[in-house]
């Protein structure tokens, strides 16, 4: 089977709750791609999260002994490979592998790939329709405006204050309406609730301090009271601001004399990724890429470049300007990084212009690891 399906339309955590409830007579093993440092180790990396034996595990031949195992095992076997564009490689001979085994005569497994496009079989795979090895099709929708309401009421729930939420029905519905009206990603509907939790926390942290300071002055002799720090349930405008913050116009909210000024460290990740993205597969703007081409931009234009720990916290910043994601992978310079405005956009939020046209201009810091898409 392969699912595919926009960011944030609940594949994996839909598949891992699958995964749970298995019955424990199937062997089932999960496995994010972006996890695994080359196509090529995948072999090793199912068979270790299968937990088979050593003697598979360290086979010469790997791949044929995880094979003489799927056709020869007693029990059926799950296998759920998250990412799974990521084994992207030269004639996808990975790919068509993967896909070949629960065909096989006696297969004892059921695999299911995961990834966002639509087409990724039809596209990078397109023998497997010949070979009648086509899996079965399961494309996720956007969550719709009644889904977000649903999972963000029951993530609230535990936050409820004295049977009040936290965030008000009228502002949830109102956070569901634009997150379902514009992507359906549930992930984008949770931030704007986590950052608003986070605005009330930060507000009572401060009525906190202030009556602590006026107590203090008023009968400087008394032991201080701690009053808890009092929060009113988040509403319809502050839902609005953040949403406004975030994904609203990036257009508006740098523009004009109220232009916030961008960091030039921050601006140089842009353009580095705006010229990646011109010319480079998406499956290669993981961190550690991305860094490389930036020390590259750097050294050129004589600027000092930040360390790569740096640069983790420079892309979560700007990520949290709504102009990157980063999709967190167990080795950080394996995390994608995906750019979320055009060109035309990263011009409109730059100072410097001239900066991003001539590194638009500069492809020899693309290095020839990279496959480059001209
Ligand atoms: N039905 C749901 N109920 C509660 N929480 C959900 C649901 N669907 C998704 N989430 C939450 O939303 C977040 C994103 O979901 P998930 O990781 O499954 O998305 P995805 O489709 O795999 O996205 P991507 O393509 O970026 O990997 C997770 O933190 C998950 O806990
Ligand atoms: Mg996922």
């Amino acid at each position: 089977m392969y699912i595919s399906g926009a960011p944030g339309t609940g594949k994996t955590s839909c598949l891992m709750h699958v995964m749970s409830s298995l019955e424990k007579k199937i062997s089932h093993a999960f496995l994010n791609c972006m996890s695994v440092s080359n196509p090529e180790n995948i072999y090793k990396n199912i068979s270790m999260k299968l937990r088979l034996s050593s003697k598979i595990t360290n086979s010469k031949n790997i791949k044929k002994a995880l094979e003489k195992y799927i056709l020869s095992s007693p029990i059926m076997t799950v296998l759920i490979l998250d990412e799974i564009d990521q084994l992207d490689c030269k004639g996808q001979q990975i790919l068509y592998s993967l896909f070949e085994w629960p065909q096989m005569p006696k297969s004892t497994l059921i695999l299911i790939g995961i990834a966002n496009a639509l087409d990724m079989t039809d596209r990078m795979l397109p023998r497997l329709h010949a070979f009648k090895y086509e899996p079965v099709l399961l494309h996720f929708q956007p969550y719709t405006k009644d889904q977000i309401v649903a999972i963000l009421e029951d993530r609230l729930s535990s936050l409820q204050c004295n049977g009040i939420s936290i965030i008000k029905p009228l502002a949830i519905q109102f956070c569901a309406r634009k997150i379902a009206a514009s992507t359906g990603d549930i992930r984008k509907a949770l931030d704007v609730c986590r950052r608003a939790i986070e605005m009330v926390e930060t507000n009572a942290k401060r009525q906190l301090t202030l009556k602590a300071t006026f107590d203090d002055r008023c009968n400087p002799g008394s032991p201080m009271k701690r009053i808890p720090g009092q929060w009113q349930s988040i509403d319809l405008s502050e839902i609005s601001s953040i949403l406004h913050e975030v994904y609203g116009s990036r257009l508006q909210t740098f523009d004009s004399s109220k232009r916030v000024a961008m960091p030039l460290q921050h601006m140089i990740l842009l353009c580095t990724l705006v010229l990646m993205k011109k010319h480079c597969k998406i499956q290669d703007t993981n961190l550690g890429k991305v860094y490389d081409v930036y020390r590259r931009v750097c050294k050129k234009r004589e600027i000092t470049e930040v360390p790569e720990c740096t640069f983790h916290g420079i892309c979560k910043l700007v990520e949290s300007r709504g102009f990157i994601e980063l999709k967190t992978a167990k080795v950080a310079r394996m995390s994608k990084i995906i750019l979320k405005i055009d060109e035309t956009e990263a011009e409109h939020v730059m100072q410097d212009k001239a900066m991003l046209r001539s590194i638009l201009a500069d492809k020899s810091v693309l290095s020839n690891s990279l496959k480059l898409v001209f």
